[in-house]
């Protein structure tokens, strides 16, 4: 990819090259640590098959929708919205939000990240005896948030063609295998297969409104859209990408992660018993145990598996430093080095709320807010709930509304079309591809959307 050290705008090297940068915004901790905890939050099996119809029917005609949106105006989140004619209503709704989302979720996704440098450290120092003393120690948390943010910004002010391009070509294949490698370790573990059920056993009297929202939520988070990310990647895109193709690779990998991400982890929970309904912590409580737990090399492979989990969460975070950037630098006509490093720094200092939410500051920590009949209590899980789910689901709303029903969804859909041989052909029940995009941008997206936002604030009953 060529996002220049310079103010121009840039275009990325080849097909490959926006697949590999657009899974690597997808994939990150939003599989491997946000899947598991909100599966185990909201019962296990029922909400995986809920997740799964949640990226089919809804998830992926919006990622086709923003990378549409952002080719066709060759714009960032706010400039796309203002160059199609939206009012300033959808720009701030749609585009001023998803730019929230992408630096608010930032400022607690480099806490997290944060966390597994710490860990790719302790696998060979054992410094970190149990988590919960790591966490709550702000003379651990901060530094390794603050290298996280500094390598972050450092990548994306300075272009990231060359390092994390092709470092990505290699190391995801590698986090894969390792993934793998981690599942087997935890399926054989003893009493693992309680968990195996767990998580892939539906019991569908555990879905009800807030778990769908979950489920929408998480979709939208995993697949990196609802932030302003596929309209800013999408701006970059040649003419002559298929949209088609590249949508359906980006979203079948992030998703077979994050399911492989949630096998990994449930069979070693259930084995060390550990409570499913955890929370954010789940994974780091789990992980660590798993590679304890090798007979040998543990914690050669757990270091390994926390660096690769690290560069995961670095070609998401660059992707979301990425659209406020570009925001500025097209809109305010900022230089590329400028924006990246205020975003930067100002997501640190928003973050270390977040950071201290761990035990280090008993404020943070114990504040709570009602989420919709259900606690969320310390600063970064409430941050996780308002901008990982909730404003992300709005954010997605908007622009099927926008898209279906102000702009009308015949431009978009053209531009999605392009250089793709069956598009326009009748295919399934004498419907083509084209067809099928515009009825679900027009009704089936903000429908579902809607029922599920007014299921979740109790305006109409949804228990299934
Ligand atoms: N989509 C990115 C993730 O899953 C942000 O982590």
């Amino acid at each position: 990819m060529s996002i220049q050290a310079s103010e121009n705008r840039g275009q990325w090297g080849s097909k490959f090259g926006f697949i590999m940068a657009a899974a690597g915004s997808a994939v990150g901790l939003g599989n491997i640590w946000r899947f598991p905890y909100i599966t185990g939050q909201n019962g296990g099996g029922a909400f995986v098959f809920v997740y799964i119809l949640c990226v089919l029917l809804v998830g992926l005609p919006l990622l086709y929708n923003e990378t549409a949106l952002g080719r066709l105006t060759g714009k960032n989140t706010v400039g796309a919205f203002k160059d199609t004619g939206a009012n300033k209503f959808w720009q701030i709704t749609a585009g001023f939000l998803a730019l929230s989302v992408s630096f608010f979720v930032l400022t607690y996704y480099g806490v997290i990240a944060g966390w597994t440098i710490g860990y790719i450290i302790s696998e060979f120092t054992d410094f970190i005896k149990d988590f919960e003393t790591f966490r709550s120690n702000a003379l651990y948390v901060i530094p390794f948030f603050a290298l996280f943010m500094v390598i972050t910004v450092y990548i994306v002010q300075a272009g990231v063609s060359g390092g994390i391009e092709k470092a990505s070509k290699i190391l995801m294949p590698v986090l894969f295998i390792l993934i793998v490698l981690v599942i087997f370790r935890s399926i054989t573990l003893p009493g693992a297969m309680e968990g195996v059920k767990y998580y892939l056993t539906p019991d569908f009297a555990k879905i009800n409104g807030n778990t769908i929202l979950a489920a929408l939520g998480q979709a939208f988070f995993s697949l990196s859209i609802g932030w302003g990310i596929m309209i800013t990647y999408g701006s970059y895109l040649p003419k002559s990408n298929n949209i088609i193709s590249s949508g359906l690779w980006v979203g079948s990998m992030d998703t077979l992660v994050a399911l492989l991400g949630g096998l990994m982890i449930f069979p070693a929970v259930f084995a060390f018993g550990k409570d499913p309904a955890g929370g954010t912590t789940l994974v780091f409580q789990v992980l660590p145990e798993i590679f304890n737990s090798m007979p040998t090399g543990g914690n050669i492979v757990g270091a390994l598996f926390f660096l690769l989990l690290c560069i995961a969460a670095l070609t998401s975070s660059i992707s979301m430093i990425e659209v406020p950037a570009s925001y500025l630098i097209d809109e305010k006509k900022w230089s590329r080095k400028k924006a990246s490093w205020i975003i930067g720094i100002l997501a640190f200092l928003i973050g270390i709320p977040s950071a201290l939410s761990g035990g280090a500051s008993s404020f943070f920590t114990n504040i709570s807010l009602n989420f919709f009949g259900t606690t969320k209590t310390g600063f970064l899980d409430i941050m996780d709930a308002l901008f990982g789910t909730l404003f992300i689901v709005i954010v997605c709303l908007m622009t099927a509304l926008y898209v279906g029903w102000v702009l009308k969804p015949q431009k978009v859909s053209e531009e999605i079309g392009l250089g793709s041989p069956f598009y326009h052909k009748k295919l399934v029940f004498g419907l083509s591809p084209s067809q099928m995009w515009i009825f679900f941008i027009k009704f089936i997206c903000p429908i579902v959307i809607l029922l599920v936002l007014l299921a979740t604030v109790g305006v109409i009953e949804a228990d299934v």
